[in-house]
């Protein structure tokens, strides 16, 4: 087991970016990427785990960063949302409106990325059942869901 005390160097893969990083034992991985490393896209909603508004990706798998540490995923690639520019699902978004205030908008984009990179063929109950990591406090689950399905037809036209 890796011990650390005090102030410690860490490199963080993001984006396909090696990125050097201070950190305390302690930082989430949600405060180094907004506070030290600028990428503001994921939100801190409740920080307890509740929300999903902190989701990234950890090795393609949907994780909420408000709830892991930095130095956990040092050795692991990490995506958030700015790393998902030009994708089916950011367009579809854009499409369908799937936001209206756009503060859970980053985690449910990163939530369905993945899933639909794991099930492209999900069904209408995968869907449901994979979204519920993720709240909406504008309640605007309709275009969220339009914009999966939308997503979903433009990744098999690939
Ligand atoms: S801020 Fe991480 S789950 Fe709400
Ligand atoms: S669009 Fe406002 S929280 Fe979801």
């Amino acid at each position: 087991m890796i011990g650390y005390k005090d102030y410690t160097s860490i490199i963080l893969n993001i984006n396909g970016e090696r990125r050097k990083v201070i950190v305390k034992p302690s930082d989430t991985l949600l405060r180094v990427l907004r506070e030290k490393l600028g990428l503001t896209g994921g939100k801190p909603g409740c920080e307890n785990g509740d929300c999903g508004a902190c989701t990234v990706l950890i090795d393609g798998k949907p994780v909420k960063s408000c709830m892991i540490l930095a130095i956990e995923v040092a050795d692991k690639d990490i995506t958030t949302i700015e790393g998902l520019n030009n994708t089916e699902i950011q367009e579809a978004f854009h499409e369908e409106g799937g936001f209206q205030c756009g503060y859970c908008t980053s985690g449910f984009l990163l939530n369905a990325y993945a899933l639909l990179e794991e099930k492209p063929e999900a069904n209408d109950e995968e869907i449901k059942e994979w979204l519920q990591s993720n709240l909406c406090r504008c309640t605007g689950y309709e275009g969220i869901k339009n914009a999966i399905y939308s997503a979903k037809e433009k990744i098999k036209e690939r």
